[in-house]
């Protein structure tokens, strides 16, 4: 038997999104994210002391069972030390130690999970061990690396400089600038010359960024600017407070950002299909794969027959990638595509009702609860499920979500400013029932999974009525096809729904609050209830209800 334990996270405070995974025998067994237990969203500056405890539980071994530990950071100064430090005090054992290098380890969160024989593999992202992004090509024999490119030549980066400017927090809100852009206002080309796109590659102008950004140096805190008074200047304009109006000048910034980006992805296909290697299949990862917009656009260009983005594209999918690269080394791994990311703790009943009665909350168990939801749905309200094993990576997935019926117009604003406490130009996605899903959307020829929310599609015009709080203002949808054979519980609650308004489709938003990480445990779930307007929670088969 060979176990391995990838890890993620540092005790930098630009290490975030601390995390642990356990491959056994070449199988995920379990993975999970830090920040769902400290409670601070990405979990900076920390190595995942209750994730590997809680990996270790899940997979009902002990530390000493571990063969390797894999960190995914090959360039930080005494990782080795610091990790056998770490384990030798929180666990009284450390097992071997590999390091991986950051980019490696995205590449193979996202090969060794596509199920593709071959591939071609771009991963991008502000910055991991120096590199920013990374060319690669992979089948049976291996990952190997075509071109990279260092910060501060880092889409991330400028991604990220741009988010800031326009008043956000970066490396957390570029999903902001994404839907701005969104809106199609007309490019601002005072800014065209920051990311430059010519033969095939592209450029960072560093004018527009602070001094000091280089390869091996900590970029700076997130409460000092990325951005130069060079860019300021250009566009005549200071940059937004994260009060301010948006306003058409913001939009035409936004719209810039992901235009530039678009192109210079396009620039690094056509780098690939110039290679000596042939694949018409295309893996993406790295913070730059969660722009579900960029994603889609690849897609419906069809320059490849399949393109595949693991449901924990960002550096939370390090720990995994790293695991299963390891173990691939053990046992040639046939990597076999990824279907559900339902890998971390579940509660059970008995819990939730010890919990329940602790707090001395009136509730009711309910065999058939999807109906129950489902009908209450139906009805207008508001509802959050937590069901079954917590999802691994950004998005909820019908295991701790807030549901909601998508044809109410009002829904989107009252998520946004009640539950939330966000921005109202925010979308929110549809979750779909798999057999349904051509009847509400137009898919590109290219085939991908639609399952973790991180492809938009194109929404059919005669059914945007019907799902109208559940698309972005461009028609699109960050889509996510619910599939019964991955989640019962889910689609049997979209199914009844369906039955009742004729509408195979649900609001589905991450059960939590404007910057909390999603809920972990009952009580976490709780939280977010008694603190919104939410009508209902379904806590397992236990109905709680306002
Ligand atoms: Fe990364």
């Amino acid at each position: 038997m060979k176990i391995v334990l990838g890890i993620n996270g540092g005790t930098r405070p630009g290490n975030q999104d601390s995390s642990a995974s356990i491959i056994k025998d070449g199988k995920i067994v379990t993975c999970i994210e830090e920040e769902r237990f400290t409670r601070i969203k990405h979990a900076p500056g920390v190595l995942p002391e209750n994730s590997i405890r809680s990996c270790l539980n899940e997979a009902k071994i002990s530390i000493k069972d571990v063969d390797y530990v894999v960190f995914a950071g090959a360039t930080y100064d005494n990782m080795k030390l610091i990790l056998s430090n770490f384990f030798n005090l929180k666990f009284r054992y450390c097992p071997k130690i590999y390091l991986i290098d950051h980019h490696l380890a995205h590449a193979a969160s996202a090969f060794y999970t596509s199920g593709f024989n071959d591939s071609f593999i771009i991963t991008a992202d502000l910055s991991g061990d120096s590199r920013s992004t990374v060319l690669f090509y992979a089948d049976k024999k291996g990952i190997k690396k075509i071109n990279s490119y260092s910060k501060p030549h880092s889409l991330g980066l400028f991604y990220a400089t741009i988010t800031q400017y326009l008043g956000f927090r970066y490396d957390n809100d570029e999903c902001k600038t994404m839907a701005l852009a969104g809106f199609n206002s007309k490019q601002n080309h005072i800014i065209n010359d920051f990311l430059q796109v010519k033969n095939n590659e592209y450029h960072i102008n560093t004018n527009y960024l602070v001094k000091g950004i280089m390869p091996g140096k900590t970029n700076p805190s997130r409460q000092e600017p990325l951005f130069s008074e060079y860019l300021v200047n250009k566009l005549k304009a200071k940059p937004r407070f994260k009060n301010e109006k948006i306003n058409e000048f913001h939009l035409s910034v936004a719209k810039t950002a992901q235009d530039k980006l678009e192109q210079a992805f396009f620039a690094l296909i056509k780098q690939l299909k110039n290679n000596k290697f042939k694949s018409n299949n295309l893996c993406l990862a790295g913070g730059v794969a969660l722009n579900a917009q960029l994603n889609s656009k690849i897609a419906y260009s069809n320059e490849f027959e399949n393109i595949f983005i693991p449901p924990c594209a960002g550096d939370n999918g390090l720990s995994l990638g790293g695991a299963l690269y390891v173990a691939n080394k053990y046992k040639s791994l046939l990597p076999k595509r990824l279907k559900a990311t339902y890998l971390g703790q579940e509660f059970s009943n008995k819990e939730i009702k010890i919990e329940l009665d602790r707090l001395k909350l009136k509730y009711k168990y309910i065999d058939n609860i999807e109906k129950v939801v489902a009908e209450k749905l139906a009805n207008g309200k508001i509802g959050a499920i937590f069901h079954g094993r917590m999802e691994f990576g950004p998005r909820a997935l019908g295991a701790r979500s807030i549901l909601a019926n998508p044809k109410n117009k009002k829904i989107k604003e009252i998520l946004n400013k009640n539950f939330k406490q966000r921005e109202n130009f925010q979308p929110f996605a549809p979750a779909v029932l798999k057999g349904k899903e051509n009847e509400y959307f137009d898919f590109p020829k290219t085939k991908s999974d639609y399952d973790f929310m991180i492809i938009n599609a194109k929404v059919k015009q005669e059914k945007r009525k019907d799902i109208i709080s559940a698309i972005h203002v461009d028609n699109t949808a960050r889509v996510q096809i619910v599939d019964k054979k991955t989640n019962s519980y889910f689609y049997k609650i979209i199914e009844q729904f369906g039955k009742i308004t004729n509408v195979n489709v649900l609001l589905n938003t991450s059960l939590n609050k404007r910057g909390m990480p999603i809920a972990r445990t009952p009580n976490d779930a709780l939280n977010v209830f008694f603190t919104t307007p939410m009508d209902f929670i379904a806590l397992e088969n236990y109905l709680i209800e306002k």
